[in-house]
């Protein structure tokens, strides 16, 4: 299991358990820990709408690819710590890791 910390759109922080050896990435841990994450394309990139930051533990994510790049950028908001939860593959980088949702930025 790995542990990291949700960060709501009220700025409330929660930590989240989450297998790492199931093959599960992040939009489908927050769906299932009941986030309200719309994640209309299911996951290919292409929505936006998992949209979220990566406030701590960014560095041992790597780089987003290109079509992650691609879809970032076409939000209305988009950081330099911005990624798409989709394209986040659950594995132990992520302990400790802290994230704030910013899905709502999709309308
Ligand atoms: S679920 Fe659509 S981009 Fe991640």
């Amino acid at each position: 299991m790995v542990t990291f910390t949700v960060e709501d759109q009220d700025g409330n922080r929660q930590e989240i358990e989450a297998p790492d050896d199931m093959g599960f990435n992040l939009m489908e841990i927050l769906k299932a820990s009941e986030y309200p994450v719309l994640a209309t394309c299911g996951g290919m990139a292409l929505c936006g709408t998992c949209h979220i930051e990566v406030l701590e533990g960014k560095d041992g994510l790597g780089d987003a690819t290109d079509p992650e790049l691609d879809q970032l950028e076409n939000l209305p908001e988009y950081y330099p710590t911005s990624r798409l939860s989709c394209q986040i593959r659950i594995s132990d980088i992520l302990e400790g890791a802290v994230i704030r949702l910013r899905g709502e930025d999709v309308v």
